[in-house]
């Protein structure tokens, strides 16, 4: 059975002010009733899967053990960092909890999949490779010279519909990303991995020495409470911080991509939610209680509790959370980050 590694340990800035850090996106319920959290964990479910390791960060031990709980995807265990130092030691405490003959499959927190099957699809096109060590991307089409993701120049086939990345490049800059996407072959990294513990293991233990021995010193002095596992502080905090990306996908030259079209969004902004929301007919999407009047094009969001009242505007985002109200125009949601910036000064 494959075991799913799921990821929650993010910040979510740019959905400011519903996320904060003491709640951040993947533990909010944006796209329905049910959180990014348990949408996660509900998209690995059945037969093929083993219940998820998760690793969050300790600080929201309970939200995420209660949230899996109620939506009935209990986690076989929760790896609990004392700090963040990013994907790669993260997945690192996982392959180190899990069986080292175990396939993980390591998901993000806070990504959408409409087309389920078609990802179950792509996992079961990638096992013969995992079994023989590969480590496995799942490639996606890429509509727009996105700066914020992986891109993966797709190599010849290796098996049906599974092919060899002949390059990887992690964020790129924007004139890199605009030739990437004019010269064709390349797909965006889906964030999503699949790969035998000890194949990730061996990967560090080339490419990333120390944050290896680190995360082996932090679970070797682990302490369990029920599912809950803490990695000695000290150690993991001596951890070197890069991402998954960076530290492996770019250097290891045993990767394969499966090229899947499976409606996945990484739902990283206002504009991005927006985007995957239903609207009315006004081209609105309200959630909460907001009282619209010549209203086009706008994105309103209110909690439980407050309501907005709008009339003769168009194309702006407003989100009411907590004490704190957003009002940006559509299209500019990813400078919120300059915001939180221009709050803390
Ligand atoms: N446990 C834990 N600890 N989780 C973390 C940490 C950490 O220190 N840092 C990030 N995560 C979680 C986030 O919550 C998210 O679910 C996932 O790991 C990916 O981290 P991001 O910070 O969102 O990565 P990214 O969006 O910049 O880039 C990655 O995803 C893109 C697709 O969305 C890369 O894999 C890109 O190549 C990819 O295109
Ligand atoms: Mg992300």
């Amino acid at each position: 059975r494959i075991r799913s590694v799921i990821l929650s340990g993010g910040s979510g800035t740019r959905l400011w002010p519903m996320s904060r850090p003491e709640k951040p996106k993947q533990l909010l319920a944006l796209t329905g009733p049910h959180t990014m959290l348990q949408m996660t964990a509900g998209r690995a479910l059945g037969e093929s899967f083993a219940p998820p390791i998760v690793v969050a960060n300790a600080a929201h031990a309970e939200q995420v053990e209660a949230q899996l709980i109620a939506a009935q995807t209990a986690a076989d265990a929760i790896l609990l960092e004392p700090v963040g130092r990013n994907t790669a030691p993260a997945i690192a405490l996982a392959a180190l909890a899990a069986e080292p003959s175990e396939a993980l499959l390591v998901m993000p927190s806070d990504h959408v999949i409409l087309d389920v099957p078609a990802f179950h699809a792509a996992i079961s096109a990638a096992m013969p490779l995992v079994e023989r060590g590969c480590l496995v991307t799942f490639g996606i089409r890429p509509e727009a010279p996105e700066t914020g993701y992986g891109y993966i120049q797709i190599g010849e086939e290796m098996s049906a519909g599974v092919h060899r990345v002949a390059r990887f490049v992690e964020k790129p800059d924007q004139a890199t990303a605009e030739s990437m996407l004019a010269e064709g072959g390349y797909a965006w990294n889906g964030g999503i991995f699949l790969f035998r513990a000890d194949a990730y293991l061996t990967a560090l233990a080339e490419f990333a020495p120390e944050m290896l021995a680190a995360c082996r010193a932090a679970m070797d002095g682990a302490r369990r409470e029920g599912v809950r596992i803490y990695p000695e502080a000290e150690c993991f905090a001596a951890c070197p911080a890069d991402s998954i990306d960076y530290a492996v996908m770019e250097k290891a030259d045993n990767v394969a991509v499966v090229p899947v079209a499976m409606g996945w969004s990484d739902v990283g902004s206002w504009d991005a939610l927006n985007a995957i929301s239903e609207c009315d007919a006004s081209g609105n999407v309200c959630r909460g209680e907001i009282v619209a009047i010549d209203v086009r094009d706008c994105q309103i969001r209110a909690d439980a509790g407050k309501r907005i009242a709008a009339l003769g505007i168009s194309d702006l985002t407003i989100v009411a959370s907590g004490d704190d109200i957003l009002i940006v125009p559509r299209g500019r949601s990813q400078e919120v980050k300059k915001l939180l910036e221009a709050m803390k000064r």
